[in-house]
Order: structure tokens, then sequence, then C-alpha cells
């Protein structure tokens, strides 16, 4: 028996939403579950800043960020456990520095500017390969892959929101404040929605699922059973 995912294009599940509302986490677990291949994209623009950064190119410079973007040397290594990610620019291990809310804020800028996002697309779509793949980030089901099998849009209270970063932070050794971080975590997503290319906002037809008190297990059984 060939099933659609045998037979049809490499099936994708998109799982879109604002910072903090788990999708990184509910991505991997789910992509772990299924032996599928992972797509962090938010990282490809935490990238983007971080080396935008290093070389001293000014985060204006759209064309200079969209060469950047285009050659961005990066290798991800996922595991040994689910929530564990390795990511190296030109050979640096770099995944503390491109997990600081700064680095997210740089990010959020660079993401606004049309020449960076195109340069980052079919980058992207290369993470398509079978025998499927779990992509998390603001555009994943509208912009990238408009075609995907499934498309998640995950939510959650703006306070659980910041915690959720607040305790990651935590986990990683990085020190925070929770109101500084719920008023970053706001400024980011005012910008993410509001720009001109790609804002954030569930596809048409994306499933959008409220994860306020959800635990992550409860969350990914729901995204499986709707597969
Ligand atoms: O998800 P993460 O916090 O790592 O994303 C960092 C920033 O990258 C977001 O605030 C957003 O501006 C941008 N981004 C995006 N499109 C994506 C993923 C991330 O614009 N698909």
């Amino acid at each position: 028996m060939t099933g659609p995912a045998a037979s049809g294009p490499v099936p994708v599940v998109t799982i879109d939403g604002p910072g903090g509302s788990g999708k990184g986490t509910v991505g991997r677990r789910l992509a772990q579950a299924l032996g599928w291949h992972y797509l962090d994209s938010g990282a490809l623009y935490r990238l983007v800043a971080l080396a935008a950064q290093r070389r001293g190119v000014a985060l204006d410079d759209a064309p200079a960020l969209a060469a950047l973007a285009r050659d961005l040397e990066v290798l991800f290594e996922i595991g040994p456990g689910p929530d564990e990610e390795r990511v190296r620019l030109a050979g640096d291990e770099v995944g503390p520095d491109l997990r600081t809310e700064a680095c997210g804020e740089r990010a959020s800028r660079v993401a606004a500017l049309p020449a960076v996002r195109a340069a980052l697309l079919e980058r992207q779509r290369a993470f398509r390969r079978p025998p499927g793949l779990v992509a998390d980030g603001r555009d994943m089901g509208s912009v990238v892959f408009p075609d995907a099998t499934l498309k998640i849009f995950l939510t959650a209270s703006p306070l659980e929101r910041a915690r959720r970063r607040y305790n990651q932070l935590k986990e990683k050794g990085v020190s925070a404040n929770l109101a500084a971080l719920s008023d970053e975590i706001a400024r980011r997503d005012a910008r993410d929605a509001q720009r001109a290319v790609a804002p954030l906002r569930p596809a048409a037809d994306a499933v959008v699922l409220d994860t306020t008190g959800m635990a992550i297990a409860e969350v990914v059984a729901r995204v499986r059973g709707l597969l």
C-alpha cells in the first residue's frame, strides 16, 4: 500500500505562532516522534542577525544582509535529547548567542526586510526531504510551504508566553527578567504582525490551538491527532 505520503510530495507539518507559544519545543518533539526532519526557521533569521553583528553590517543595509543570508554557512545538529539543538555558523558553535532576547530582537528587524526573506526562501524549502518535515516559524504555512499537509498556529496568553521564555532562558543559564521579557515579546510580536511582508498571522487553512495551560505532551498529541 502506498499512502499519499509515499506517492505525493514530501509531507510537511507547519507550526507557526508568536514567541513563547511553544512551537519550537512542540515542533522538535513532533519531528522526533515521526522520525521527520525539522526546520527551526527562526534560527535562520537569528543567524543572519548574528552574522551581521560579527561582520559589522548595519541592520538596515538590506543588500548586504541579503548577501549574508544567501551565503550563511550553517549546520544544524539535533539531539541527543529532544530539546537539544546545536547550531554552527562557519564552524563555530553559536547556540547560546543565538538564543538571547537581544538576538531575537535583531532577528525581527532583519526579518522585516523583503530581500532577506527572499534570500532565505529556497534555503528553507530545501529542508523538505523524505520522509517528511516539521517546520516552525511565523510564515511556514502562509508563505514557505503553502501546500503543507497540516498547518498549525499556536498561541498562548502573553503572560504564559513570557513565563515559558523565562524558564527556557533560565534552563539555558541565560539571565532574564520576567517583566522585561514580557515587554520584549510584546514589542517583537507587534513588529512581526505589522510588517508588510509575511506578517505573523495564521494561514487561512491553519488550525489555531491556544496552548495556555496545556502541557507540551498534550499539544504534541493534539497535533498528531490532526495528522
Ligand atoms: O522564532 P524565533 O524567536 O527564533 O524568531 C526570531 C525572529 O525571526 C522572529 O521574531 C521573527 O521576526 C523572525 N522570523 C520570521 N519568520 C519566520 C521565523 C522567524 O520572520 N519564519
